[in-house]
């Protein structure tokens, strides 16, 4: 079927050379009803546009381009009042939309769709509080920019480990962070978010303001409403240090070795790494990121990883955005692709080897898509790292009682038609994963999957466990007409 955009967007194009005024009578009949209403009834802080343009390009665009679709136009809102308008006209006319902060979804239309996209990048701001120690961080932003915004201050907020991230599906969702062991996960650090409900209200929920929302907000992704600000508490950042090193195939064992004792041993709250399993080009390999939380880790900790024979190398002593944007997250953006995820409580060396035998495995199997890259991302934070937030205080993890290491699997591939065959495969290899580790004594049947990790298609029970029954009748409060089931994501 031809997207009615195309449809659209081709008689603009052979109207190009007509008069302004022609031209803007055309465009008022062929452009979609709801976007111009949307143009007519929001301020001018606010700019709709239409295919053909850079900008509508720019904000339908996604990491992941299966995470794309074509809308009929991008809305760029410049205040809360007009995201409330924006929420009015699409809810009352049933028209799907959705909400994009720094585009990397990774499941298929949960920030893309065919009717109207909001693109957030207007709520850019970033403004330091020294007397209360937060900052107000704008929905629009990627953490690199708050990073870089906050370092003047010499200070930081628990946000993304690799750059690209956006802050508001992130923080929606969770959030795990270099300075998780430390503080908790990002959602265990807002104070404040500032929420255009779906009636188009716009507030401020706290702690003291809505506790049901507030908890709702922390993990509950975009069932509530579209978040425009959040402030989160800041603490002080020097120095860090690590990097990216790259080992090859005939070093694996030691590297997997590394990592276990690394998870088993080192309670250092400052220290973290993420062990990434991949295969490409025919052949396994690990992609490691250390990091320190200090200008040099004490002797010990890190020795094991920088003893074995690598590839490539760039740790050091640095600042923290320099450390972000040391990993190779983003050498595949404009891919297809797919997240998937497993909570474990341990990563021992039988799982490290399933691991590993599973990036062969499906790095071999699908290797007819050309484009395939097969990654594990193994992440071993310390088993206290939910301690940092009440109990009950989120809506994930639905229990704190037990630390929940995630298990990041991503694959990438190229071409449309083989989506089903890399989602399939994600499936079959949490599963198996998952299975493995129940076999060798994980208590993790019933463990709640990371909501930004977890396939599309995760029962809501699987994400958010004995909250789901309190989250869903906190969206028939918040949202009784079901605006929010206009756009994508995990639907309550
Ligand atoms: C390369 C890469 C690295 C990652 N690293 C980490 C990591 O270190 N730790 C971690 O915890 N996660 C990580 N993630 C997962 C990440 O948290 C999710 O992909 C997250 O959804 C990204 O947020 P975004 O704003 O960029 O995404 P978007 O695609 O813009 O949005 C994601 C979801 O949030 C909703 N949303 C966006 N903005 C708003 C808003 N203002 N109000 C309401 N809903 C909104 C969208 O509708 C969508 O459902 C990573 C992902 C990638 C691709
Ligand atoms: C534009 O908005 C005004 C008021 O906000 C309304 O009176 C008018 O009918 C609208 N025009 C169109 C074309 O929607
Ligand atoms: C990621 O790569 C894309 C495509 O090359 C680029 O447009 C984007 O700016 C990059 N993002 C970051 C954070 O460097
Ligand atoms: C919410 O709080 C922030 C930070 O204090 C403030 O800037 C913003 O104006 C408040 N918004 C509303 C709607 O009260
Ligand atoms: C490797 O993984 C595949 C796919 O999950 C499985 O069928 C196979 O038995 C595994 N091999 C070993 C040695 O575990």
């Amino acid at each position: 079927m031809v997207p009615k955009v195309l449809l659209l967007a081709a008689p603009l194009v052979l109207l190009a050379h007509a008069r302004p005024a022609a031209l803007e009578l055309q465009k008022r009949i062929l452009l979609d009803p709801i976007c111009t209403r949307i143009d007519n009834a929001t301020s001018s802080a606010t700019s709709v546009h239409y295919p053909g343009d850079l900008r509508y390009d720019n904000d339908i665009s996604h990491w992941a381009s299966s995470s794309t679709q074509l809308a009929k136009c991008s809305v760029r809102p410049g205040t809360a009042t007009d995201v409330g308008i924006i929420l009015g006209i699409v809810g009352s006319t049933g028209t799907p939309f959705a909400v994009k902060g720094g585009g990397h979804a990774s499941n298929p239309g949960f920030s893309s769709t065919p009717g109207v996209l909001i693109a957030m990048s207007r709520f850019s701001e970033v403004t330091y509080d020294a007397a209360s120690q937060t900052a107000v961080v704008g929905a629009g932003l990627i953490w690199d920019d708050v990073y870089a915004a906050l370092a003047p201050h010499n200070v930081n907020v628990v946000g993304g480990r690799v750059t690209g991230v956006g802050v508001a599906g992130f923080t929606l969702g969770g959030g795990y962070s270099w300075l998780t062991n430390q503080r908790g996960l990002t959602i265990d650090t807002v104070t404040a978010f500032e929420l255009v409900k779906p009636s188009g209200e716009v507030v401020n929920v706290t702690q003291n303001s809505d506790p049901e929302l507030f908890f709702g907000l922390k993990g509950g992704m975009n069932n509530f409403g579209v978040v425009t600000r959040f402030t989160l508490q800041t603490f002080p950042q020097g120095q860090v240090w690590g990097g990216l090193i790259t080992y090859t195939f005939p070093h694996l064992p030691d590297v997997a070795a590394a990592t276990a004792n690394f998870a088993a041993s080192v309670t250092d709250l400052k220290a973290s790494i993420i062990t990434t399993y991949n295969f490409l080009l025919g052949q396994p390999g690990v992609s490691q990121l250390l990091f320190y939380d200090g200008p040099s880790p004490p002797s010990g900790i890190f020795d094991d990883f920088l003893a074995i024979p690598h590839l490539t190398m760039d740790v050091s002593a640095r600042d923290f955005l320099s450390l972000v944007k040391s990993s190779p997250a983003n050498s595949t953006y404009g891919q297809r692709g797919i997240f998937n995820s497993v909570s474990l409580t341990q990563y021992t060396p039988t799982i490290l080897d399933a691991i590993l035998n599973e990036t062969v495995f499906w790095g071999s199997h699908l290797s007819f898509d050309t484009g395939v890259f097969i990654s594990y991302d193994v992440e071993p934070f310390l088993p206290s790292l939910f301690s940092h937030g009440a109990a009950s205080s989120s809506a994930y993890p639905p229990a704190r009682g037990t630390g929940l290491l995630p298990l990041n699997i991503y694959y990438a591939w190229s071409l449309e038609l083989s989506d089903d065959k890399f989602h399939e495969a994600a499936r079959q290899s949490a599963a198996r994963i998952k299975d493995l580790a129940i076999a060798e004594g994980q208590d993790i049947v019933d463990a709640a999957v990371y909501p930004n990790y977890a396939i599309y298609d995760t029962p809501l029970v699987g994400l958010y466990g004995g909250n789901v029954p309190a989250l869903q009748a906190l969206k028939a409060r918040v949202d009784p007409q079901n605006v929010m089931n206009l756009a994508g994501g995990f639907r309550l």
